[in-house]
């Protein structure tokens, strides 16, 4: 090293750290090269080419861009007209929303990154779910906030420990952030737990951060409710997006509802309009298109909604059906989103102490690209994304069945 220069990267760049990523992007496991690589890891839905938006979308983009009208700096919160088509989207008749409750923000983490600096200090701390997305952690690592994981029930299609959640809170408490439907569980809160969780919410005072990014993705039977249309007492910032149900995780177009009948978050509105001027809100040409995007009204959207959810519908049943199958695994159904937990029993197998293990040895012998649960704090699961087109699917179940069966015990 050249005399004089010592650069030291910030406290905050080195507390950032993001487990998926770390795993993910190490290279430390390599796949088997005599075998194609399945990644059935990555919650990208645009992974294989097989999901896609609807072309109609695309087009009204290419008209965007044609117009010359979205060159220019929209406001930090995001345009008027966007702002109010989110709030049309979003707002159900017991929880109405105007464009003023509307923040745009880049993409679903985006959002929750204002959301959490909006209402927390260093020291103060978050309730989040266990498992649950990991950029929750990092988010908060990265500010010097603190999290206190609460448990989910997987014998209760990962409801929460609403016990456990209530133990949890201290005088530091700032929130509750909840995510549903889930990652990594897929599963779908009923009314009755919602208001359960809401009573909690209610009795600490303590305002709800709701992660709706995966709001609509359901089936079986299960119904998205947001959670604010079921409280006129508990202040709930909704985080929503375009990531998952638009299948255009690449566009970073997301956004906070406040919902505030009482008038209790006058603070931190606007302290999320100070925290949106940081970046200047997202692209303008996405949000030039929000109000045809969001439009259920229009056939083309209605339609492009319901064949992804078939198609995803179809994909879940796949994968509990074959896996369910395989001695030692075991798929907790999912009834929405695009993951699926599966514990394994690891005295049944040989030399796979844990899912790190699993996951690793997995790819190195069948190419079959899975998340261990440990990256969403759940160890002896792991995570499947089943985005990928029908036969790559079987495929890799085939291939995860023979590697239980190589090392299963006798
Ligand atoms: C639960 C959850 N919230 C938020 C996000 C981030 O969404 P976006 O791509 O809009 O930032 C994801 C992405 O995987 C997610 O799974």
């Amino acid at each position: 090293m050249m005399s004089g220069w010592n650069i030291q990267a910030s406290v905050a760049a080195k507390s950032t750290t993001n487990p998926i990523r770390a795993i993910v992007d190490t290279g430390k496991y390599k796949p088997n090269p005599e075998k194609a690589l399945i990644p059935l890891s990555i919650g990208d839905p645009c992974v294989f080419g097989n999901l896609s938006v609807t072309q109609y979308v695309n087009q009204q983009l290419v008209n965007s861009i044609n117009s010359d009208k979205y060159n220019g700096y929209p406001p930090s919160i995001g345009y008027p007209s966007a702002r109010a088509a989110v709030a049309k989207f979003v707002q159900t008749p017991s929880s109405p929303l105007s464009a003023d409750d509307i923040i745009l923000a880049s993409g679903a983490s985006g959002a929750i990154e204002i959301a959490l600096t909006a209402l927390l200090n260093q020291g103060d701390n978050v309730l989040v779910p266990q498992p649950g997305f990991s950029l929750y952690e990092c988010i908060c690592k990265s500010k010097g906030f603190d999290l206190k994981h609460y448990n989910l029930i997987p014998s209760r299609s990962w409801e929460i420990d609403i016990d456990h959640l209530r133990s949890l809170i201290d005088t530091k408490t700032k929130a509750i952030l909840i995510n549903n439907p889930s990652n990594p569980c897929g599963s779908v809160y009923s009314k009755e737990h919602l208001q359960q969780i809401l009573q909690v919410a209610e009795e600490y005072h303590l305002p709800i951060i709701s992660d709706e990014i995966y709001a609509g993705m359901t089936w079986g039977g299960a119904e998205f409710i947001p959670i604010a249309s079921l409280t006129t007492v508990v202040p709930v910032l909704s985080i929503g997006g375009i990531a998952k149900r638009f299948l255009v995780p690449g566009w970073r177009v997301g956004w906070i509802a406040i919902h505030d009948r009482n008038n209790v978050f006058d603070q931190i509105r606007k302290a999320i309009v100070s925290l949106s001027q940081l970046i200047l809100g997202p692209n303008s040409l996405i949000q030039s298109v929000l109000p045809e995007i969001l439009n259920t009204e229009n056939p083309e959207i209605a339609r492009f909604f319901n064949e992804t959810n078939q198609t995803l519908e179809k994909h879940s049943r796949l994968t509990v059906e074959s896996l369910s199958k395989i001695d030692g695994l075991n798929p907790i159904s999912s009834s929405g989103t695009m993951y699926q937990m599966i514990g394994f029993d690891t005295s049944k197998f040989n030399g796979i102490e844990d899912d790190v293990v699993f996951m690793g040895k997995l790819l190195e012998e069948e190419s079959v690209f899975v998340l261990p649960g440990t990256v969403f704090g759940m160890k002896n699961y792991f995570r499947i994304v089943f985005c990928a087109p029908n036969e790559k699917l079987q495929e890799a179940y085939t291939r995860i069945e023979s590697f239980c069966n190589r090392h299963r015990k006798n």
